[in-house]
């Protein structure tokens, strides 16, 4: 349906200009001539959407493949008669398990196919739009299940916590969650502030495709893998995701990058980043400046989660106290800031469960802060292909790892012995010949480990 309150919000991830909407719902770039499909109604706002999206098929694909394959794997194992009934028991449901998730990952995916024009693969680069490899689409699947079946009393913590950040009433206006994963905060929080518009915005298709069936009362299921099963039935749950109720009007998935996002300039009332800021490739010094430009004057950034920032330099790797520096140079007035320890991914099935200290983070926009450059997914010699390949530290070591590696896997014919194998990389002067037995025999332990690892999805 269409909606006049987001398209108001909305502008083009490629060249800002303001989107229209068209009376089948698509968005379109008025500036660019970009057009935006929509997928399973939730509109595909990305720099290149038919290129990211094919990245996403090939993510989808292959891990319906996977399920696919473990569930004949698992075959396989059933097929020894000595296995104890138990055994069997838990290999079948298992089994069952990995084969109707591929079914059900297939058809609620299915909507991804109809966007299958590879072309635009080359701009998609040179837009420098790709997606960061660490992020398949089940990445954050357990949040499914948290968001839809078990996780009442944990989102519930986190509605509390947010919404006690935005204070009695908070601002009026709009909301727009960045990275919202499944999408429970961004339901919850529209239903208790009742913002004229809510925007729930992640890249995920599984985890907004989730969100579009849990949120309109339809509902969806898919099985649930418990990391640590309490019982031989809990290995596979199959879980009904859905929300209490369907979603107040005003409530707008959105599908897009939030290096990139398809939103106005100072266009945002309150933004809210649930456990996301130390997820992003980009520097939380340049994600701040990004939120500072997306926010009105006097609005509003709640940072929401744990500070477990990875990024290869450690200098990136900020500490609370480097952070609230960071916020209170880009732009925004001193933050109040909490820490409170929450339960974190408990499902019931699961013996496993964390707790967290989650910190919150409020802060009010009082300046403009210079604008970030453009976020660049990768470094122009990949993408243009034509500048040399810089000879990284990191890859010096990666290429003489990589060639004592393949020696060895090379040496393995079905004859030679770790002894044997030792011997030949003394000769090659590779490493002594008391060094290199033991090094063999940790290697090829992680070969074989590696070889022996159960299927999971
Ligand atoms: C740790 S999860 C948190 C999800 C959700 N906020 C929650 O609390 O359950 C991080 C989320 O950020 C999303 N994400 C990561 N990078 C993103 C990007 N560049 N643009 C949009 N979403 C992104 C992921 O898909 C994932 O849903």
């Amino acid at each position: 349906m269409p909606s006049p309150a987001l398209a108001a919000l909305l502008a083009c991830p490629r060249c800002e200009a303001p989107l229209s909407q068209y009376p089948d719902s698509t968005y379109g770039c008025g500036g660019c001539g970009l057009k935006f499909p929509l997928l399973d109604g939730v509109p595909c706002l990305f720099a290149e959407p038919a290129s990211t999206l094919a990245e996403w098929r090939q993510r989808w694909q292959f891990a319906v493949e996977k399920l696919a394959n473990d569930a004949s794997g698992l075959q396989l194992e059933l097929q020894n008669p000595r296995l104890r009934p138990l055994t069997r028991e838990r290999l079948t449901l298992l089994g069952e398990a990995f084969a109707d998730q591929a079914r059900r990952l297939a058809d609620l995916l299915a909507p991804l196919a109809l966007h299958h024009a590879q072309a635009g693969l080359a701009t998609h680069l040179a837009l420098q739009t790709r997606l960061p490899t660490d992020q398949g689409l089940t990445t954050y699947y357990p949040n499914i299940h948290r968001d839809w079946a078990w996780g009442a009393a944990e989102n519930a913590k986190s509605l509390k916590l947010v919404s006690a950040a935005l204070g009695a009433g908070g601002t009026p206006g709009n909301l727009v969650v960045l990275g919202s994963g499944a999408g429970r905060l961004a339901y919850d929080l529209h239903h208790q502030l009742r913002r004229a518009v809510t925007v729930a915005l992640d890249f995920n298709p599984l985890l907004a495709l989730v969100a579009a069936r849990a949120t309109d009362g339809t509902g969806v299921q898919l099985w649930e893998f418990p990391i640590a099963p309490r019982s031989i039935g809990e290995q596979a749950v199959l879980r009904t995701l859905v929300a209490p109720k369907p979603v107040a009007d005003g409530f707008e998935l959105v599908l897009a990058d939030a290096l990139r996002p398809p939103l106005q300039a100072g266009s945002v009332d309150v933004l809210v980043t649930p456990w996301v800021v130390d997820i992003l490739p980009e520097d939380f010094r340049a994600f701040a400046a990004r939120v500072n430009g997306l926010l009105r004057p006097g609005g509003r950034w709640i940072s929401f989660g744990s500070l477990a920032f990875s990024q290869p330099e450690a200098a990136s790797r900020y500490s609370l106290e480097e952070v609230l520096a960071i916020v209170m140079d880009s732009g925004f007035a001193e933050p109040a800031v909490r820490e409170d320890q929450i339960p974190y991914m408990c499902s019931p099935a699961s013996r496993h469960g964390r707790r967290e200290l989650v910190v919150t983070i409020a802060a009010t926009k009082d300046a403009p802060a210079p604008r970030p450059a453009r976020h660049q997914a990768q470094p122009d010699w990949l993408v243009g292909g034509t500048q040399p390949v810089p000879l990284l530290p990191a890859f010096q070591l990666q290429a003489m790892t990589t060639r004592i590696y393949a020696f060895i896997m090379g040496l393995i014919d079905g004859r030679r012995s770790v002894t044997d194998m030792a011997k030949l990389l003394a000769d090659q002067r590779l490493m002594t010949r008391e060094e290199a037995e033991p090094a063999v025999r940790t290697f090829l332990t992680k070969m074989y480990e590696d070889s022996q690892r159960p299927p999971g999805f």
